[in-house]
């Protein structure tokens, strides 16, 4: 079994880091300290490309998790080569985003690299991408899928 008694480094990534990662990062983080009592956790995210960095999250992000009263508070930044060695895994929303972080990854390292969705106990796969949406739906699809990803991640760890 893990050791449940020791953080994990946790690294969620997205194309943009301005949507679906820092959702991911917000409602984890909110998870593993308000519904877990977890301590000792670092959660962050970031993105594949350089488009947004420096960016707060997109508008409907912010206002879903402030429907939910979550806090987010990130900037975006791009994935970098020392992430491989900081964090003991690097969570994707998509399968471009798991090619585009193994193709980021230097030949030896030991982070885990795996979809968010396949922690979904409704076996979602795809963490919805909302935005090109025209509306918040899509952000409220994000924010479920991740909360069900949460507690499907702490729950396969025993924490
Ligand atoms: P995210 O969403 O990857 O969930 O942050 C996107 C943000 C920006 C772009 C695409 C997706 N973009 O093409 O700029």
């Amino acid at each position: 079994m893990a050791d449940g008694t020791k953080g994990k480094k946790v690294l969620f990534i997205c194309l943009g880091n301005i949507c679906r990662s820092p959702i991911a990062e917000a409602v984890f983080q909110w998870v593993v300290k308000k519904q877990r009592g977890l301590v000792g956790w670092e959660v962050d995210s970031a993105a594949i490309g350089s488009w947004h960095v420096g960016k707060d999250p997109d508008q409907r992000a912010i206002q879903v998790m402030k429907r939910h009263s979550i806090p987010m508070n990130h900037q975006a930044r791009q994935l970098k080569k020392s992430d491989f060695a900081e964090f003991d895994y690097i969570i994707g929303m998509d399968h471009d985003n798991i090619s585009d972080i193994k193709a980021d990854a230097p030949p030896k390292h030991n982070a885990v690299v795996e979809l968010f969705g396949s922690y979904d106990p409704e076996k979602e796969l795809i963490i919805r991408d909302p935005y090109y949406d025209d509306d918040d739906l899509g952000f409220v699809k994000c924010y479920e899928q991740c909360l069900r990803c949460s507690r499907g991640f702490l729950d396969s760890l025993s924490v």
